[in-house]
């Protein structure tokens, strides 16, 4: 289907409903009109029919009738547009006004012995003129003697121009009206959707430079209060991944610039002058090095961007969490001996999971605990079931709390609380983002709490069926 647009759609409403109503008004209004001037006109005839009739009936002897002509010239003085005819007993014409013509039809249904006492309103044309007309019996005072007939009509012409002019004026101002309400009704909805347009125009106005663009909600209609509130808040959140892109873009430069610069200077520096074998084998150790870290984090980022476009399967094998722990907890026995911190686990459980991934998420974790711990110090690693559905780990340290502002940002890439107290060549802050990632891919979540001088990281992974 065609989309009509709603000032169209409304305008056609407006048009339809005003136009229904106005031709109502305007049948209505002509017939009560036409209705009231013939109500006006029968009473007036029957007022003159009544007249007639008084006249005829004072009549009480045939010779007398000779008299009636005058005796209605005297009623009806001053009244010229009346037209007059009576009919004697006898059926001879009476009495005629000048160019009184009526219809056989009113006439002649008043012969007498048929019965009908008054006929009409009739309404007919003659030369150009309209008539209004009804006839009745007269009896007359004559004993024994057959009633007269007395017909009487007014000339309506002047009433039929009016009505003729006033339906004219009458549908002019009609259908003035119909235009009118029609254009009000264009103007109304365009005025209406000027909200609509005033969204268009600021979101037309929206790039990647100003996501910063608002809708002011104040000037929102109602209707559209909730879509302009969704639209803001799709706005917020784009600029926010926004900001995180360009800022992870300007921490990748930064982050690679650093080794890279390192093996620049260290292979001028040993190019400076001609070196040993041993010189150059050591040059090109500490150079391993800083290829390792960089392959590292290339590695990373490569997990990473898999993972934002889910592109990471996991497997689904039983995993013993307690196993896995401890079997880590084996790798670093050597760097906590040297630092007296202690290690421990509690509790058991066995989820189904990626084995490698996971172990690389609990491995993160537990690296950073370690990093953080101060010296005689013990890391606790708990597993308990949470709820019905899920299994929880969680890694707790002592050390130093995290300034709650870093808190909502830990898990994003290259992010480091205390860049300034970390040991130079320590981890690119890809850690947390890694693990994340992982946990998610498995359904699960990852919570930090800080308070007290004590972190904990807290795993939620889901049951997931086999
Ligand atoms: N157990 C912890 N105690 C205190 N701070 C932590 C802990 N774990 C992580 N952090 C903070 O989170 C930041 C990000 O961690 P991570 O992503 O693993 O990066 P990296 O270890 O490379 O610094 C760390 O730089 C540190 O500031
Ligand atoms: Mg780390």
């Amino acid at each position: 289907m065609r989309q009509r647009s709603i000032t169209a759609r409304l305008t056609m409403s407006f048009a339809i409903a005003s136009t229904a109503v106005l031709l109502l008004v305007g049948v209505l209004v002509g017939k009560l009109v036409e209705g009231h001037f013939e109500q006006q006109d029968l009473a007036a005839l029957d007022g003159k029919l009544e007249l007639v009739r008084h006249a005829l009936a004072k009549v009480d002897d045939p010779a007398a009738l000779e008299a009636v002509p005058d005796r209605i010239s005297d009623a009806l003085v001053g009244h010229h547009d009346l037209l007059v005819a009576v009919l004697g007993p006898d059926r001879r014409m009476l009495y005629a006004s000048a160019g009184a013509r009526f219809p056989a039809t009113l006439l002649g249904d008043i012969a007498p012995g048929r019965g009908a006492v008054r006929v009409g309103p009739l309404e007919w044309s003659e030369g150009g003129q309209a008539f209004i007309g009804i006839a009745g019996a007269a009896p007359t005072g004559i004993a024994g003697g057959k009633a007269a007939v007395v017909a009487i009509a007014a000339n309506i012409e002047h009433r039929r121009e009016f009505m003729t002019v006033f339906l004219r004026s009458l549908w002019l101002a009609l259908a003035t009206g119909i235009a009118l309400t029609v254009l009000l009704g264009w103007i109304a909805a365009r005025r209406g959707l000027a909200p609509v347009r005033e969204m268009v125009r600021v979101t037309q106005g929206i790039s990647a430079s100003r996501l910063d663009e608002r809708l002011a909600l104040e000037t929102v209609p109602v209707e559209l209060r909730e879509l302009a509130v969704a639209f803001n808040q799709m706005l917020a959140r784009l600029a926010d991944s926004f900001r995180r892109l360009s800022d992870f873009s300007s921490d990748l430069a930064h982050e690679l610039r650093t080794p890279v610069s390192n093996l620049m200077t260290e292979t001028q520096v040993a190019l400076s002058r001609i070196r040993s074998a041993d010189e150059y084998r050591e040059v090109l150790y500490s150079n391993l090095e800083e290829y390792e870290r960089l392959a590292r984090m290339t590695s990373d980022m490569l997990f990473l961007a898999k993972a934002d476009n889910g592109l990471i399967t996991t497997g689904h094998e039983p995993v013993d969490l307690r196993a896995e722990v401890q079997d880590l907890f084996g790798f670093y026995e050597a760097l906590c001996e040297e630092q007296g911190i202690v290690l421990r686990v509690e509790g058991d459980a066995v989820v189904r999971a990626d084995r490698a991934m996971l172990r690389r998420a609990i491995g993160n974790l537990l690296s950073n605990a370690i990093r953080y711990t101060p010296a005689g110090a013990s890391i606790a690693v708990s597993i308990r079931p949470r709820g019905p559905e899920a299994t929880e780990l969680s890694i707790e340290n002592p050390g130093e709390t995290i300034d709650p502002q870093h808190l909502p940002r830990l898990f994003d890439r290259f992010y480091r609380a205390e860049a300034s107290r970390r040991p130079a060549g320590e981890g690119a802050g890809l850690g947390l983002a890694i693990a994340k990632s992982i946990v998610e891919a498995h359904g699960g979540t990852i919570t930090v709490a800080s308070h007290d001088d004590s972190t904990r990281f807290t795993v939620v992974l889901p049951h997931i069926s086999e």
